[in-house]
């Protein structure tokens, strides 16, 4: 109240003076939105305050939206805000107040205070979650991206990705509104949304959630086995030898695939689980495995690689130390663990083999 005597002192003066100079006393006032921003929503209702530092007995108030006044009437006009009940983008503009007050001379109007910019947006429309590429059902060790889409907004926006309600992801990114999973496991399974917050406005305008996507992520199946018939270890130059490729029994498969040092082989058979190497050579010395594929949930689900299969190829100047291993075996029977091989096989091989005494002769003179 200290602050109320030099005001009048001023009323007092001006009127005993009867000089024009009242409107310079009376103080600019200034205009303020009542929230410390100045972005509002559509539909949010605007509180605009004239404010003067002084306090004394104002008469009435006039806001003006570009210079225009914006409230008529004298009935509400006593009170220092103006509302907007229910923004409109049409209510954004430059705001200005002044106050009056009444004397024996009429009414005296203050300056026009400074202007206070408003501006109304809509509401950031929902954005939609789309998953690339859409499948059913995904299997581990693939790439999925999520993108929040949403139309254009002229401003800053951080996006947000949740799985199953909890916040996974976060960035501040204007141009890029992905979330990118390079190798998907089974506990990326889930639903997912998300939603962008438009920032750079004193508040951040959260645009709600999208609509929920599902991802499902199966295991790869159980691996193959991968076999050599004969089951033999090392094979010598010249002969034939299948390999199979077997998958766990209850499955259905749809193709099988052999790889040679990690580079697929493809043979007449090759897609039904066999392989046919004939007359084999050095080049087939190497490391062998194979996968399957089986159908689930309209996919196709690859398995894990069977365990590697080792070749190894022999030279024929060096089929002699089989044999000798073939006639060791019926001395030293406990070798056979060593190399074990099929009963019929060795039968097999061993009435191939020139007779003994002629087979030791060779090991001699080679
Ligand atoms: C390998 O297979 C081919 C074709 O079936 C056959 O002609 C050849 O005799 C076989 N070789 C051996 C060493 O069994
Ligand atoms: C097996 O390979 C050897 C040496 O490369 C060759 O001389 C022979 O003709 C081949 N035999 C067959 C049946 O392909």
């Amino acid at each position: 109240m200290h602050n109320v005597f030099p005001i009048f002192f001023h009323l007092w003066f001006c009127f005993l003076s009867e000089l024009n100079l009242c409107e310079a006393i009376l103080h600019r006032p200034s205009i303020m939105i009542s929230a410390r921003y100045a972005t509002y929503l559509t539909g949010e209702s605007v509180f605009l305050e004239c404010q003067i530092t002084l306090d004394f007995t104002i008469h009435g108030y006039k806001f003006f939206k570009n210079n225009v006044e914006v409230r008529g009437g004298t009935e509400a006009s006593t009170v220092n805000k103006y509302r907007i009940r229910t923004a409109k983008r049409s209510d954004s503009g430059s705001y200005t107040c002044l106050y009056w007050i009444s004397d024996a001379r009429g009414r005296q109007e203050s300056d026009i205070s400074l202007p206070v910019s408003l501006s109304i947006i809509d509401q950031p429309s929902t954005p939609s979650l789309s998953v690339k590429p859409q499948q059913t059902l995904y299997f581990e060790g693939e790439t999925v991206t999520l993108e929040c889409e949403h139309p254009v907004v002229n401003s800053q926006i951080s996006y947000h990705f949740y799985k199953d309600s909890t916040k996974v992801h976060s960035y501040l990114d204007s141009t890029k509104s992905e979330y990118h999973i390079s190798s998907l496991s089974t506990k990326d399974s889930g639903t997912y949304n998300c939603e962008y917050l438009v920032l750079g406005h004193q508040r951040t305008i959260p645009s709600g959630k999208s609509m929920q996507q599902t991802i499902a992520v199966t295991a790869l199946s159980t691996s193959p086995l991968l076999k050599f018939l004969p089951s033999y270890i090392t094979f010598i130059n010249g002969e034939n030898l299948t390999m199979e490729c077997e998958a766990p029994t209850p499955v259905h498969v749809t193709i099988h695939r052999f790889y040679k040092d990690g580079e697929e082989l493809k043979g007449p058979s090759s897609h039904r689980g066999i392989y046919m190497l004939q007359n084999v050579t050095k080049e087939d010395q190497a490391e062998y495995t194979c996968m399957y594929w089986s159908p689930k949930s309209d996919r196709e689900i690859p398995s894990n690689q069977s365990p590697i299969n080792e070749l190894y190829i022999i030279d024929a100047n060096r089929f002699s130390s089989r044999i000798v291993l073939y006639l060791a075996q019926s001395i030293f029977p406990s070798i056979l663990t060593i190399f074990p091989l099929p009963v019929e096989e060795k039968q097999a091989q061993t009435m191939m083999l020139p007779p003994p005494c002629l087979t030791v002769g060779m090991v001699g003179s080679g």
